[in-house]
C-alpha cells in the first residue's frame, strides 16, 4: 500500500516539476485507551498504523512556493512573505501553520513545492491531521537542514493545529505519528512525555477499526469547551492539570462544582486509571480485561464526557452483542470517526456482515472496516 501511495506521489511531483523530489511518509494514528486525557497531562496508549500522509518536496526557484493536495486535487500557490490563517481552508492551514510555527522558533525557509496524498480517510479519528502537520514539518526540516529535533516537531505541528486551524488539541496524535514504532503500541505520559513502548502481541485477536463515516458539525467547538472546562476545574481544585487531581479532590469540592464540571473531571481521573490498567492487562496479556476497560472507557465518553454521538454508541452496542468482539469505544476527539475493536480474529469477517447491515439498516450510511497494522513513526522514504 504505502508503495502505491509513494510511486503515486512522486510520479505526480516529477511530472508537476520536473525533478526528483525528497520524500516522508507520515502515519496516521490509533488509540487503545486514553481519550480526552493528553491536553490534561495524563496517559494515552496510541499506536502509529501502516496508512497515513506521503509527502514530495523539493526547493523551488521561483519567487513563490507551491502545494498540490493530490486527493482533493487542489493547487495552492503563495508567498512566503504573505502567510496567515485562510478562512475555511482545510487542508491549506495545516501547512501554513507549520510554516509560521517553523518561523516562529527562528528558522528561516526558501520556497519549495510540494505534493501530497495520502491513504486515511479525514475525519476518521485516525489523525489525518497530525499525519499532514509533522509530513510538512519533518520534510521542511529535512530539506532545509533546520536541525530541529523530532520532539521540536512534534510541538511545531500541534500549535500549527491551534494557530491555524484552531482546534486546541493535546499532543498525542502528534507524539504517535511522529515516534510510532513497529508492533507496537505507545504508553504515553503526556506531562514529560516518558513513554513505555509494548509490543502487541494479541494471541488470537485483531484490532479492527469500524468507521462510522459520520462526522457532526459541532465537533472542534465541543473540543475546545471540553478542554476549557477541564482547565477551569482544575484552577478551582488548585492543581496544575486534572492530572494531578485525584476523587478525594473532587469530592471534597463537589458542592463547587456544576454537575458537568464534576463529571467531565470525573472521566479524566477514572480515564488516567484505565490507562495504567490497561497497560498492566497487556503485560499479563490479559484480553479481557483489556477489553473490559474499553467498555468502560466507552461509557464514560457517553455518559460523563458526552462526546460520543448515536451512531458510536450503536457501534459500540453492536460489538458489546456480539461474541466475536471482546471490547469496543469510540476512538479519537468523537462526535463520529471510528470505534477500535478488539476481536477475534477468525470471527473478523462474521462479525463485519453482521454490523454492516444493520448499521445501514438504522442510519441509512455504510459503516467502513480497516484492519490495522501498528508501523513506524515519521520517516524518509
Ligand atoms: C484529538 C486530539 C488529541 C486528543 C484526542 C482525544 O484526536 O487531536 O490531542 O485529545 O482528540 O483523546
Amino acid at each position: 500500500m504505502l508503495l502505491n501511495l509513494k510511486l503515486k506521489i512522486k510520479s505526480r511531483f516529477i511530472s508537476e516539476f520536473k525533478t526528483e523530489p525528497l520524500l516522508v511518509f507520515s502515519p496516521g494514528r490509533i488509540n487503545l485507551i486514553g481519550e480526552h486525557t493528553d491536553y490534561n497531562n495524563g496517559f494515552v496508549f496510541p499506536a502509529a498504523i501502516d496508512k497515513g500522509i506521503v509527502v514530495a518536496i523539493h526547493k523551488s526557484e521561483s519567487n513563490t512556493s507551491s502545494i498540490i493536495a493530490v486527493d482533493e486535487d487542489e493547487r495552492y500557490d503563495f508567498s512566503l512573505n504573505s502567510i496567515s490563517p485562510i478562512k475555511n481552508g482545510g487542508w491549506k492551514n495545516y501547512a501554513l501553520g507549520v510554516i509560521s510555527e517553523i518561523r516562529k522558533t527562528g528558522h528561516q525557509i526558501e520556497n519549495f513545492n510540494l505534493v501530497f496524498g495520502g491513504d486515511i480517510p479525514n475525519g476518521a479519528g485516525v489523525s489525518s491531521s497530525a499525519a499532514l502537520e509533522n509530513s510538512i514539518a519533518f520534510a521542511l526540516n529535512e530539506l532545509f537542514h533546520l536541525g530541529l529535533t523530532k520532539k521540536d516537531l512534534i510541538y511545531i505541528s500541534q500549535k500549527a493545529e491551534h494557530n491555524y486551524v484552531g482546534v486546541k488539541c493535546g499532543i498525542m496524535d502528534q507524539y504517535a505519528s511522529m515516534f510510532g514504532v513497529k508492533n507496537a503500541a505507545i504508553m504515553l505520559d503526556c506531562e514529560n512525555l516518558e513513554a513505555k513502548t509494548v509490543t502487541l502481541n494479541l494471541d488470537g485477536y485483531s484490532l479492527l477499526l469500524v468507521n462510522s463515516n459520520v462526522k457532526h458539525s459541532l465537533a472542534e467547538s465541543a473540543y475546545n469547551e471540553r478542554r476549557k472546562t477541564c482547565e477551569e476545574v482544575a484552577l478551582k481544585l488548585n492543581v496544575k492539570s486534572l492530572r494531578h487531581a485525584t476523587l478525594q479532590n473532587l469530592v471534597s469540592l463537589k458542592i463547587g462544582l456544576t454537575d458537568d464540571e464534576y463529571q467531565k473531571a470525573l472521566y479524566v481521573i477514572q480515564e488516567n486509571q484505565r490507562v495504567l490498567n490497561a497497560y498492566e492487562a497487556i503485560l499479563e496479556n490479559n484480553m479481557q480485561k483489556l477489553g473490559d476497560l474499553l467498555y468502560d472507557s466507552h461509557n464514560g465518553l457517553k455518559n460523563q464526557y458526552k462526546v460520543s454521538c448515536e451512531e458510536l454508541d450503536f457501534l459500540v452496542e453492536k460489538a458489546k452483542k456480539s461474541n466475536a468482539v471482546i471490547g469496543a469505544r469510540m476512538m479519537g476527539g468523537g462526535f463520529g470517526g471510528c470505534t477500535i475493536n478488539i476481536i477475534k480474529t477468525n470471527l473478523v469477517e462474521e462479525f463485519k456482515k453482521e454490523i454492516v447491515n444493520s448499521y445501514e439498516q438504522k442510519f441509512n450510511v455504510i459503516c467502513s472496516f480497516y484492519s490495522v497494522n501498528l508501523s513506524e513513526g515519521t520517516k524518509l522514504i
